[in-house]
């Protein structure tokens, strides 16, 4: 186990002074790696960061330091658990808190056959009870300051009705839940890929809307499809929170107005990407004493210069696999010439 634990930091607020989950980014697995947050983080200050999903197996018999360990700047970032065991997922809810995660999430939602077979994800959904008593051994864990969130769908396989979710809803509440973010198209388990279950299922957004009429003490979030700041802004009219996934991670710099639109920050000039790019090059350096790769941090950047001049050449040289052997500076410096030569 990890010898220094970090003291819990509190998560970033929003505009009236409360820890926020006005905006997040979602959790992707592959994607939102520890590498990812951290480019995220330097996009936003406040937006709340999720970790891929971690099964209680994973890390209860596997290496806790590689799923676990972040760097501190990546705060408000949440840990996502993969699981259906209390008394697993009340240890690993103990161990997020020993490493200072600022939230552990509950993933109800994944409907991947491998997860299904495990038992946990999106199945979920049809055992609030077990739900219930996992958000309990998990609070029992961990005390009321680390909060324990669930992400779920508003249905499984052809369920339609609104009641389903909000029994679910319900029966997780009892245990002290007070966070529920809303994937808001259903799971369908019964042979869609986890990619089509992102497409096909329609989206039904009133439901969610609905479950916060009816429960308005929870934070209830919004997650599904959400592309422009049109959409958040009518979705923040019905909801505490937006949550965003495959925008976020393939347009980045959309996370450089976060801080304005929607936590009260001051307006930014544009932001200076050319900054972002040294503190991410300064970042793999660090994580190269670490036996990083420096492809394993850019290759979540790849979007940074979209729609600058010499961005397509920015990023071919990022990408190169002949120039995946170099260094982080040379790679950089690589990059950046391609970048210039490209504009002109
Ligand atoms: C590559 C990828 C991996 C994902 N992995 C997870 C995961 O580990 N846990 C989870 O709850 N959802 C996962 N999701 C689902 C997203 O969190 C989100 O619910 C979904 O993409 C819908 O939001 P979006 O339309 O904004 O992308 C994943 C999505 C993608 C695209």
């Amino acid at each position: 186990m990890r010898e220094n634990i970090r003291v819990i930091s509190m998560p970033s607020c929003n505009e009236s002074g409360e820890p926020g989950w006005r905006l997040c980014v979602a959790p992707m697995l592959d994607w939102t790696d520890r590498h990812c947050r951290f480019f995220h983080r330097q996009l936003s200050r406040h937006a709340r960061l999720y970790t891929e999903m971690v099964t209680t197996g994973a890390l209860l018999h596997g290496d806790q330091a590689r799923h676990l360990d972040f760097d501190a700047a990546e705060q408000p970032v949440a840990l996502q658990l993969g699981g259906s065991e209390p008394a697993d997922l009340a240890a690993c809810a103990r161990l997020a808190g020993r490493w200072g995660y600022a939230e552990v999430n509950l993933n109800c939602g994944c409907p991947s056959p491998r997860v299904q077979r495990g038992a946990f994800g999106a199945c979920l959904m049809a055992e609030p009870a077990l739900v219930r008593d996992a958000v309990a051994a998990m609070r029992d864990a961990v005390g009321a300051a680390l909060p324990i969130t669930v992400k779920h769908r508003v249905g499984i396989d052809r369920v339609e009705s609104y009641g389903f979710m909000r029994d679910f809803v319900g029966t997780v509440a009892d245990a002290g839940c007070e966070v529920f973010i809303v994937h808001a198209r259903n799971a369908w388990l019964d042979g869609l890929s986890p990619k089509d279950n992102r497409e096909i299922p329609p989206l039904r957004p009133e439901l969610v809307y609905r479950l916060k009429r009816d429960f308005p003490g929870l934070q209830v979030v919004i997650n599904g499809g959400i592309r422009d700041d049109a959409q958040v802004r009518e979705h923040l009219r019905h909801v505490d929170g937006v949550m965003i996934g495959r925008e976020a991670y393939q347009r980045p710099w959309w996370l450089t107005r976060w801080d304005h639109e929607y936590f009260g920050e001051p307006a930014q000039a544009a932001p200076d990407m050319s900054q972002i790019e040294q503190v991410m090059r300064e970042y793999c350096q660090r994580m190269a004493a670490q036996g990083v790769a420096p492809f394993a941090v850019v290759r979540h950047m790849l979007g940074l210069w979209k729609g600058a001049p010499g961005a397509r050449a920015w990023r071919q040289a990022m990408s190169e696999p002949r120039h995946r052997r170099l260094d982080a500076a040379e790679l950089f410096a690589r990059a950046g010439e391609a970048r210039l030569a490209a504009a002109g």
